[in-house]
């Protein structure tokens, strides 16, 4: 059975009504093609009115072993990290540091406060940023998307992973989890699949979500290490 979260986001689509199927298509172009003003305020109000409580604990969760072996002691960047649930849920002892990015202010507060109720200050570290904008200062052992890939548009995505490649130890990878429930979330990971080499894809949920840790392509890593800013 998917968790808790997922069964609460898929009733949730299923219950509901025309005008609020439109409101939903409305709300999806926002969050892709919004500035990041327009996307900052949708998310704050979300999150505010308490539509993302359902990711405030996630136990368990089927992508942590997944960032635990890969970050081998190491760095973490989570884009789109929501309100700390990975940042305090993870093994602390199997990463040295941690920063979480989201263009949520109101998540990015819970998950400061959450980090601070669990001793992580000296190793989490949260930033408000758009993925788009955002500039890391350091490189990575692991850069994670959990669900959060699937608001740009396929072309953004492409620029995205090229951008943060940079950021990517020798070694280093991206994990994306994300549901694949939909024809486009599919077409993303296709996507992934032709463009980076693979490392791991976990279907879980009986197929509705896959965790994917991929790198990029030995070209591509020469690419990104010509304009590289290190
Ligand atoms: C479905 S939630 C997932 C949260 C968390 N990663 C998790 O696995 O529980 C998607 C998150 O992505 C964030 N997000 C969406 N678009 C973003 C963007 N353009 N830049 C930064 N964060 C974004 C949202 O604010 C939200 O917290």
């Amino acid at each position: 059975m998917p968790p808790l979260w997922w069964r609460t986001i898929l009733s949730e689509g299923n219950s509901l009504n025309g005008t609020e199927k439109v409101r939903n298509v409305l709300r999806g172009l926002l969050q892709r093609y919004g500035t990041e003003n327009i996307k900052r305020r949708l998310w704050n109000h979300e999150y505010r009115r308490g539509r993302w409580n359902c990711l405030d604990s996630m136990a368990d969760d089927c992508v942590y072993t997944h960032i635990e072996n890969h970050a081998k002691k190491g760095s973490i960047l989570d884009l789109g990290c929501g309100p700390g649930a990975v940042g305090t849920e993870l093994n602390a002892a199997a990463y040295h540091s941690y920063n979480g990015v989201d263009i949520c202010d109101v998540a990015i507060e819970k998950a400061r406060s959450r980090a601070e109720e669990n001793g992580r200050t000296g190793k989490n570290a949260y930033f408000q940023s758009d993925i788009l904008s955002y500039v890391p200062k350091q490189c990575y052992d692991v850069i994670f998307f959990g669900d959060s890939i699937y608001y740009f548009s396929r072309q953004r995505i492409t620029e995205i992973l090229n951008r943060y490649s940079k950021y990517l130890k020798r070694d280093g990878v991206f994990i994306v989890r994300t549901w694949t429930m939909k024809d486009e979330h599919q077409t993303i990971v296709h996507n992934i699949e032709n463009d980076f080499d693979v490392v791991e894809r976990h279907p879980y949920a009986e197929s509705r979500i896959v965790v994917i840790v991929f790198r990029p392509t030995g070209s591509r890593r020469e690419g990104a290490k010509k304009g590289d800013h290190s």
